[in-house]
């Protein structure tokens, strides 16, 4: 009995580190922090040229595709659901229209930093613009407010 309370405050020891860690760095907050890829195998592709419209509007598989894409790249910082906690700013209202497609497509590739900290990593080269897009269409199809 003694053993088992001894290793379970160990574990809990060990998760506070754990937790420790992440809020020293918000890269580590969800996973290694690392962007993953997304596959987007399905989804027209786009070429090399930066588009400025989201070409997957009311495309299903681009929906699921960006589900995915957003849970293991942007969750961390912009919410579960694409519902804000409040490090970042809530997606869900970004203009549905397509200038909110080129301010979207513009943070999404170049992030943003101020004063020398990176608030928010470049995407650009590390993930696909078909698996930005794809995101971009998942996020405008989260309802706004629920
Ligand atoms: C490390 C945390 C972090 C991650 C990861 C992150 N963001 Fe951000 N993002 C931010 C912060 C902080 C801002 C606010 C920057 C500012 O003050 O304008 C922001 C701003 C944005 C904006 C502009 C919002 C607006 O209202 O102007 C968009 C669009 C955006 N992020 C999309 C994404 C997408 C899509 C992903 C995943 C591919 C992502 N972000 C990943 C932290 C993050």
């Amino acid at each position: 009995m003694k053993l088992k309370m001894i290793k379970f405050a160990g574990s809990l020891a060990i998760s506070a580190i754990m937790l420790f860690a992440n809020a020293q760095d918000p890269a580590m907050a969800h996973g290694d922090g690392a962007p993953q890829p997304v596959d987007t195998t399905g989804l027209k592709e786009l070429g090399e040229e930066w588009l400025k419209k989201n070409p997957y509007k009311g495309n299903e598989l681009a929906v699921k595709i960006g589900s995915s894409g957003y849970n293991s790249n942007c969750a961390r910082c912009h919410g579960l659901d694409v519902k804000s906690g409040g490090i970042a700013p809530d997606l869900r209202y970004l203009e549905d229209d397509e200038e909110g497609d080129a301010w979207y497509i513009m943070r999404v590739r170049k992030g943003y930093h101020q004063n020398g900290v990176t608030k928010m990593p470049k995407f650009e080269g590390l993930i696909s613009q078909e698996a930005m897009w794809a995101i971009r269409e998942y996020i405008d199809t989260r309802p706004d407010d629920d």
